[in-house]
């Protein structure tokens, strides 16, 4: 089975639009959502609409800006912008968008079997795994041999074997790494609508179940659009300027 590895779209249509156009001719039979399609960006229904039109079977779980921004929490762990654009996305969002996001549910989820997702970690949704001090902890908590996770934006495989610990850097447009039997895996696709890894383009991935092949793919979109959109809406200014930044 071929899945894709989506994460946090942030409500950045360009760059889910990018995302879904290049892999249109690729071989792939589900979509797997990691959390946070909306907050920050401008276009916060077009990513659930572009999401709900992907006609291949869906399995997702929610984000932290996804339960901020549908009303499930409050966000008082949020910083001011991020507190600010979850409000105005809450006005924005319509009825029938906003009961979607509210359904979605809480991670962690395994995924036929096969590999666990998280959004945060598997342990606490709304925590970071950035490092592998992070990682250790959660292969400690933890039984899964594969689980994808997104949250921090920052695209990253961490590994388990018998004897060590160790982290694997991505490189882009395109990073194929074959997993190895008896070692775990912690993977983080990347972000697709907001990269925090110094990189601006959307990252995503595909996973191979059969070959046990993930590759994270990096991919051009238009930045310069989604910024004007965010600043025409009256977004905070940050929330633009780091597009261009990946970060
Ligand atoms: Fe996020």
């Amino acid at each position: 089975m071929k899945y894709l590895i989506l994460s946090d779209v942030h409500a950045n249509k360009e760059a889910f639009a990018a995302v879904l156009a290049h892999v249109k001719r690729k071989p792939w039979d589900k979509v797997v959502f990691l959390g946070d399609l909306v907050g920050y960006g401008a276009n916060p229904n077009q990513a659930v609409d572009q999401m709900r039109a992907i006609r291949k079977p869906f399995v997702g779980i929610r984000g932290n800006h996804d339960k901020v921004c549908s009303g499930i929490e409050e966000g008082e762990l949020f910083n001011r912008i991020a507190l600010e654009a979850a409000h105005w996305t809450r006005r924005k969002l319509t009825k029938t968008n906003l009961k979607w996001l509210k359904a979605l549910p809480q991670g962690p989820l395994v995924v036929d079997k096969r590999f666990a997702i998280a959004h945060g970690t598997p342990i606490d949704e709304d925590a970071y795994i950035f490092g592998e001090i992070e990682a250790l902890n959660i292969f400690r908590q933890t039984d899964y041999p594969l689980c994808f996770f997104g949250h921090s934006h920052f695209p990253v495989i961490f590994a388990l074997s018998p004897d060590a610990i160790t982290t694997i850097l991505t490189v882009a447009p395109s990073f194929r790494f074959k997993l190895k039997p008896g070692v775990r895996y912690l993977i983080n696709p990347g972000s697709i609508g907001q990269p925090r890894d110094g990189n601006p383009l959307a990252a995503f991935a595909l996973y191979d179940s059969d070959s046990g092949v993930v590759t994270i793919h990096r991919i051009d979109y238009q930045v310069a659009a989604a910024q004007q959109k965010i600043l025409k809406a009256g977004l905070p200014r940050p929330l633009a300027d780091r597009l261009a930044l990946g970060r």
